[in-house]
């Protein structure tokens, strides 16, 4: 009998994973991997790390669901939970299951606020593939088979002072921007174009949104990215690592987004339930209890060295790009094949852009892991076939 088969959507490493455990992966054959992948960065805390995973057990066993229509307990805790670690001025959130749907949320909610259309996004830029927030993804591969998308979306250059002040005008909603850049080449905006982001939307009162879905929760050596930048958005969009590895995501708001909705305005069935919520408030326990920004500023400053000395002694012009451990190797031409050979060494990478290969290693590796990555990154740059 044939069995169903998965809709052929992504490149394939050759692998069966069968088992994680913090930074380590395994696969059917028990061969151990060091996971610089991490679902697009999604186990940044690892793979079932204990410190999240108790937590999400003992409540599986008390509640799964409940809607928002219901109070939770839970969900109190991770209310208080995100206040220590979100600006005073995000002060609404609503809970979701994915980035995308995050992004989904902070467009429709710019717009009821602002009672405008107009979206501004920027070329390079990923915020998700459901129709709303693919129109606001920049590579045309991703949007041309689905055409026509939402109206009233327009790209300006990344890191673009002019267009930030060209583009947006007194008819935008909102301006959405990474502060860093994930899957569109781990490109990290100057402060320059986030300050004028930000002039420029108070000029036309028109909300800033930060999407922080790759970038958050500690990765770059901030809890957010923005924070490198002194800059502050209306609207914060967070998924992938929020949850420590449970599918959970977040829109924070200013206060005039988040009383501009009515009920019935939005909604979901799983966004808010309080398995989600404990996984966001042991997650945030992790984050906060072992200084995870500062590791991965560290971490990232000793990879980020360490690549650029391996690159200059094989003599490869390649440059290093990004923040804490968020990191890109550029090979100025396509890297697929060379994020699927590093397998054959020992750890895991992906593809960024057309040309970026991307470490999003977990906070905890440590002193040999990095020197593991850097082993298997010199094999993989000196081999001949
Ligand atoms: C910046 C950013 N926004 C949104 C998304 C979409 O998240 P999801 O795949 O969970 O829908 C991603 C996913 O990579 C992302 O990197």
């Amino acid at each position: 009998m044939s069995k169903v088969e998965i809709i052929n959507l992504y490149r394939k490493y050759g692998l069966k994973i069968v088992k994680g455990y913090m930074q380590y992966i395994w696969d059917d054959k028990g061969n151990k991997y060091l996971d610089c992948h991490t679902n697009y960065g999604a186990a940044f805390l690892g793979h079932c790390n204990p410190r999240v995973v108790e937590p999400i057990v003992k409540q599986l066993n008390k509640l799964m669901m409940i809607p928002y229509s219901f109070d939770n307990d839970a969900r109190d805790k991770v209310l208080e939970d995100l206040s220590k670690i979100l600006p005073k001025k995000l002060c609404y959130v609503f809970f979701q299951s994915t980035g995308t749907e995050a992004v989904e949320a902070a467009l429709k909610f710019s717009r009821k606020a602002t009672r405008r259309k107009k979206i501004v996004a920027f070329e390079h830029s990923f915020h998700g593939r459901t129709m709303g927030s693919l129109s606001t993804t920049w590579k045309p591969k991703y949007r041309e088979p689905y055409k026509p998308l939402i109206p009233g979306v327009i790209f300006g250059k990344f890191n673009s002072v002019e267009d930030a002040y060209n583009i947006i005008d007194d008819n935008t909603a909102a301006v959405i921007v990474e502060p860093i850049q994930g899957e569109g080449g781990i490109n990290v905006a100057s402060p320059d174009f986030l300050k004028a982001l930000r002039e420029r939307t108070y000029e036309t009162n028109s909300l800033l949104i930060f999407d922080e879905v790759q970038c958050g929760f500690g990765r770059t050596g901030r809890i957010w990215a923005f924070q490198h930048y002194n800059v502050e958005p209306d609207i914060l969009t967070a998924g992938k690592a929020v949850g420590g590895g449970y599918p959970v995501s977040f829109v924070a708001t200013c206060k005039e987004v988040g009383e501009a909705m009515d009920i019935g305005d939005h909604g979901t069935t799983y966004g808010g339930n309080p398995v989600a919520c404990t996984a966001v408030s042991a997650a945030i326990n992790v984050l906060l209890g072992d200084n995870v920004p500062e590791q991965a500023l560290e971490k990232g400053r000793v990879l980020t060295k360490k690549f650029q000395e391996l690159l200059s002694e094989l003599k490869l012009n390649f440059n290093v790009k990004g923040l804490g451990l968020m990191l890109g190797i550029d090979f100025r031409r396509n890297p697929e094949d060379e994020a699927i050979k590093l397998k054959d060494y020992g750890v895991l990478a992906v593809r960024a852009g057309e040309t970026v290969l991307r470490f999003l290693p977990p906070y905890m590796i440590n002193s040999e892991d990095i020197e593991h990555v850097m082993s298997a990154l010199e094999k993989l740059l000196t081999r001949k076939t």
